[in-house]
């Protein structure tokens, strides 16, 4: 865990970047306004954790519920994406960060596809940080394929049904062999998980701030590391 200005960094933080629809709307704006500056605002963060000593970054970009919002925003912030991916393949580069993506990627048109999997096989071996994008990611869907899959495994009869620990059920899903998160921070004030790493959170710090998320910036960040460092933090029994 580093330490940054007396405090410790919390060795993963994982963000709930809500708001950028209430940030274009009070500035007489479309919402793709909004994802457009909640882009840069992303890559802008990416720099200030690998900046900090944060080790594991994740962010929720895309939720599966997501695709209910109008044909309009979802094909805008589809070509978001599309720009965005190049853009942050340099930060990565630059910043020695390595970029994983969490939820299910099929659903996504075959260049964006292919530009995901680019992004994660070009940074493979990057060790400063790592960057959990979640993307179409939804965390009931996430639990859905990963039982898909053990229940296969346990027909096959490569898993048998008392085997199945804790451990065994979280190398199934996405996140499998990432930490949980330490800190969870959700911008513009909405007091709810919205489906995002329901398993993992089980015992993070949560951080709401009313800052929206086009309007974060390092020093939000700080703050919340400093909120946390003002924790008492407690897994079930005792202080640790
Ligand atoms: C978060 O901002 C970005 C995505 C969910 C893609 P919103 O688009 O949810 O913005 P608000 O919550 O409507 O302000
Ligand atoms: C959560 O924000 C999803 C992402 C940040 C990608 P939403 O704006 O979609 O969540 P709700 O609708 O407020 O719960
Ligand atoms: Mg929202």
């Amino acid at each position: 865990m580093a330490e940054y200005d007396g405090m410790k960094v919390p060795s993963h933080v994982a963000i709930i970047m809500d708001g950028n629809g209430r940030w274009a709307k009070k500035r007489g704006r479309p919402r793709s306004f909004g994802h457009a500056q909640g882009c840069t605002v992303v890559e802008q963060t990416v720099r200030d954790a690998a900046d900090l000593g944060i080790d594991y970054l994740t962010v929720y970009a895309f939720s599966t519920e997501n695709w209910k919002r109008s044909e309009e925003e979802v094909s805008a912030l589809m070509r978001l994406f599309r720009i965005y991916i190049k853009k942050l393949l340099k930060v990565a580069l630059e910043k020695n960060v390595k970029v994983v993506m969490i939820g299910e990627r099929s659903r996504f048109a075959p260049d964006l596809i292919a530009g995901l999997n680019e992004l994660e096989e070009k940074t493979r071996d990057n060790t400063r940080m790592t960057f959990v994008i979640a993307i179409n990611y939804g965390s009931r869907d996430e639990i859905r394929r990963a039982m898909t899959r053990m229940a296969e495994d346990v027909k096959r009869g490569l898993v048998q049904p008392e085997a199945v620990s804790e451990e065994l059920i979280s190398s199934y899903l996405d996140t499998a062999g990432l930490p949980d998160p330490d800190l969870l921070i959700r911008t513009s004030g909405e007091l709810r998980l919205s489906n995002f790493l329901l398993w993992q959170l089980a015992y993070t710090e949560l951080y709401v701030t009313d800052v929206l998320w086009p309007d974060f910036n390092k020093d939000e960040l700080i703050r919340a590391i400093r909120a946390y460092n003002g924790r008492e933090r407690r897994f079930g029994g005792v202080v640790s």
